[in-house]
């Protein structure tokens, strides 16, 4: 079966193609409005959703020509319902109910968070090897930081999220202290890494919070670097590196004591990251065993929503969504009736 997917829930327009009886990608388009973004210092939800009106139509125009196919060849539509920004999202659940109208073909409404837990599994498609049930799974993005077990396909259970802000947006938001403009986790992280010494990981102890549970909290690590940045007057070039760096620290350190406890706790060996933030070196250094997705599949991506159609139509569990269905921007991913 041709499956067509789309996901628009943050600010990239995403179309795959996936056919799911050879089991292969034949297309992952993902057009980025970074761009337009970064010189607002952050995501405009309102001109997201204008920027998937025009990037929506070139990454299914690059995605069919990508596939070698056209749109009547296409048995199955899906798209991202939520978790997201409404206007985004709402933008492409219109447009693939339009295309489904169309076409009459079937459509199914697929979860984003849900995507991410199972993206693992994209390797996959390209024949490579992917993580065996059961894992930890941690989805560290802009918009969310959340820790999984996945027991088994399409089957899994919420263990704690953060309070306030992700981790991403934690990132986002000490850079932006710093002048490093958006994002500015891949700045960050390239800085410390080309850049910091020992001196430079050991100089500020910005707070980790003790949570309860499973659970995350970054909003006092923003205060704390906002405070020393004050603190500090006309900082140097030498002591911004030095906040980016323990900062990174604080932020990495709490996502990985939440993996490794729910590791020993739940007595799982396989732990998965994924999201923007899995793309961190400092975080990939410190969980050695975990396995993280190819970089363009950590991010967000519609090759993962492609991926999840097809893997509930292998469970036979495959649903047409009703005409009237709409966006769902605080959709949630804890455990579902199976
Ligand atoms: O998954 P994603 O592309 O989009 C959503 O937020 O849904 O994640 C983007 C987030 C941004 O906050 C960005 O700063 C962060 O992931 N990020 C990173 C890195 N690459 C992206 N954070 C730390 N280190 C990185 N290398
Ligand atoms: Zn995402």
């Amino acid at each position: 079966m041709k499956i067509l997917a789309v996901d628009t829930s943050c600010d990239d327009s995403c179309v795959a193609m996936m056919d799911s009886s050879q089991w292969q990608l034949n297309a992952d388009v993902v057009l980025s409005h970074v761009n337009q973004m970064s010189s607002f210092g952050g995501v405009v939800p309102e001109i997201a959703s204008r920027e998937h009106l025009k990037g929506l139509p070139m990454a299914l125009d690059e995605a069919l020509t990508k596939a070698c196919c056209s749109l009547t060849d296409i048995d199955w539509f899906a798209v991202t319902q939520g978790p997201g920004l409404v206007g985004s999202l709402l933008v492409g659940v219109s447009y693939v109910k339009a295309l489904a109208f169309a076409l009459q073909k079937p459509f199914s409404i697929l979860n984003h968070v849900e995507a991410h837990l199972f993206s693992p599994l994209l390797a996959t498609l390209e024949g490579k090897e992917a993580p065996q049930f059961p894992w930890i799974a941690l989805v560290a993005s802009g918009g969310h930081t959340e820790l999984f077990v996945v027991r088994d396909l399409l089957t899994y259970e919420w263990l704690g999220g953060t309070v306030d802000d992700a981790a991403g947006e934690a990132f986002d938001k000490v850079g932006k202290l710093l002048g490093l403009g958006y994002p500015a986790g891949p700045a960050i992280d390239r800085w410390v890494k080309s850049m910091a010494c020992e001196q430079h990981h050991n100089r500020f102890a910005f707070p980790r919070a003790k949570m309860d549970g499973y659970d995350f909290s970054f909003s006092g690590l923003k205060t704390a670097v906002m405070l020393q940045t004050k603190k500090l007057g006309t900082a140097s070039e030498d002591d911004k590196l030095a906040i980016a760096t323990c900062a990174q620290d604080a932020i990495v350190d709490a996502l990985c004591e939440n993996v490794w406890k729910a590791q020993e706790e739940l007595g799982i060996k396989q732990s998965v990251v994924c999201g923007g933030v899995a793309c961190n070196e400092r975080l990939r250094a410190k969980l050695p065993g975990a396995f993280f997705p190819a970089a363009r599949h950590c991010t967000d991506n519609a090759a993962m929503i492609a991926l999840l159609a097809g893997l509930y139509e292998r469970c036979g569990r495959l649903q047409s969504a009703p005409w009237n269905s709409t966006a769902k921007p605080s959709l949630s991913y804890f455990q579902k009736e199976k």
